[in-house]
């Protein structure tokens, strides 16, 4: 089987409700990523970064996937899939994806502020203070903050470094080092980039579908699976 890698970012979500980062209306402008995003808000104000990602996962529980979240899972019919996501919800999952890579973390699930390796489910929405792992020490979300190491960049190079079909979905390339896992994926590999408003792109040879990712990734995987 040909093996297909997606990475994608907040616009693969955004017609699902969910507001992308740097978008006009994005997030980050009404909040500033050093009070919300870094281990030094965390420590100035832990209520105030809670409650931002308390936000953030109330949004992603009341959130579906979209017809794109959908059309990748389709994808596992012909291909072996994995998805590559900087998001924090779990919308590929909801939508049928089997194997998915999160590189920021997700909002879903608490981390330890102690141990990074130490994550637990959320039942509903609210993270409290005073929530405790189990060596004593505050729950927060299961992201990946600013100034924060990204575990699973390694894993996610390799897989990119594997590709046959590479597919790149609503993401600025802003933020390292997710952008940077374009770079391992072979010269010789088809390569496709959908996105209504395609930024600049270093590594070479993508087809660019500029559209929304409802229906640039629908066309694309109607191309690619037979009787989708
Ligand atoms: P950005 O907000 O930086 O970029 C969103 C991209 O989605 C832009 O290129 C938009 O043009 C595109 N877009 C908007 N609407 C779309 C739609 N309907 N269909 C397809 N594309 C659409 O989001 P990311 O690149 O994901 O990290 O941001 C990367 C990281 O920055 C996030 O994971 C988060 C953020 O700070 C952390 O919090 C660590």
């Amino acid at each position: 089987m040909k093996k297909i890698v997606v990475l994608t970012g907040a616009g693969i979500s955004a017609e699902s409700g969910l507001q992308t980062f740097r978008d006009s209306d994005g997030l980050w402008e009404g909040y500033n990523i050093e009070d919300v995003a870094t281990p030094e808000a965390w420590q100035r104000d832990p209520v105030l970064v809670q409650d931002f990602y308390n936000m953030r996962r109330k949004a992603v529980l009341e959130a579906q996937p979209n017809a794109a979240h959908v059309a990748l899972a389709k994808l596992e019919q012909q291909y072996d899939v994995t998805v590559i996501t900087q998001n924090i919800d779990d919308l590929h999952e909801r939508g049928g994806s089997g194997n998915v890579l999160h590189l920021h973390g997700v909002i879903t699930r608490s981390q330890s502020s102690l141990n990074p390796n130490l994550t637990y489910p959320i039942n509903g929405w609210e993270l409290k203070i005073g929530e405790l792992c189990e060596l004593g020490s505050q729950l927060r979300a299961h992201v990946v903050w600013f100034g924060e190491a990204v575990p699973m960049i390694e894993e996610a190079a390799r897989i990119c470094s594997q590709a046959d079909i590479f597919i790149l979905v609503g993401t600025s390339l802003n933020v390292y080092p997710a952008a940077g896992l374009i770079h391992y994926v072979p010269n010789d590999v088809s390569k496709f980039i959908i996105d209504p408003k395609i930024p600049p792109i270093t590594a070479g040879n993508f087809t660019r579908i500029e559209a929304k990712a409802t229906e640039g990734v629908t066309l694309l995987v109607k191309e690619l699976v037979n009787g989708y």
